[in-house]
């Protein structure tokens, strides 16, 4: 709908029925990959000036409410962001209309994602490096039991798959 100042307010329809595309990654916990995941993708979605919608969740109910990791948060300020208020959610079955594309960063949050989905859903579920050129297949490794290093890769992996999205959304 138009107001009087002339622009378009966000109505759940026009959601729909704008093409912009709406995008939720899923890793386990929601606290790890997934929001380094939407942070990657925000700041690379902005650089590039590509409107998208972004979110993150996770197939578990164990961090719901809860911070991201202090080491992913502690390797998004390494990167100038911050994601210190980021909340942890679970994926619901609402997030099948909702968004357009549901990337998982593993094979097991790919296979608990497709068990969850409705059969008539009309968005793309995908593992998310297959959307990088020579990725084809990985996943984006766990985190959770390692070291600073181990977030730092997960950055890159990440990184490589928002730069991946923007150009494949840019067009
Ligand atoms: P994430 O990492 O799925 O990348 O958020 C994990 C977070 C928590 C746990 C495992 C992985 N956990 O076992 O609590």
């Amino acid at each position: 709908m138009w107001v009087q100042f002339g622009f378009r307010v966000r109505s759940p329809y026009v959601a729909c029925m704008n093409d912009q595309p709406r995008i939720l990654f899923v890793c386990l916990g929601n606290i790890c990959r997934s929001p380094l995941a939407e942070a990657a993708l925000r700041a690379a979605a902005e650089r590039e000036g590509v409107a998208m919608e972004v979110d993150s969740a996770g197939t578990s109910d164990n961090h719901v409410g809860a911070s991201p990791d202090s080491r992913a948060i502690a390797e998004a300020k390494r990167q100038g962001i911050d994601i210190s208020r980021y909340q942890g959610r679970q994926l619901k079955t609402q997030d099948f209309t909702r968004f357009t594309h549901i990337f998982a960063l593993d094979h097991n949050n790919l296979a608990d994602i497709e068990s969850l989905a409705p059969a008539d859903r009309k968005c793309r579920i995908q593992l998310l490096m297959d959307s990088v050129p020579g990725k084809n297949g990985h996943a984006v490794a766990d985190p959770y039991y390692g070291d600073e290093n181990d977030f730092s890769r997960t950055w890159d992996d990440v990184a490589l798959a928002a730069d991946a999205l923007v150009e494949r959304f840019k067009r």
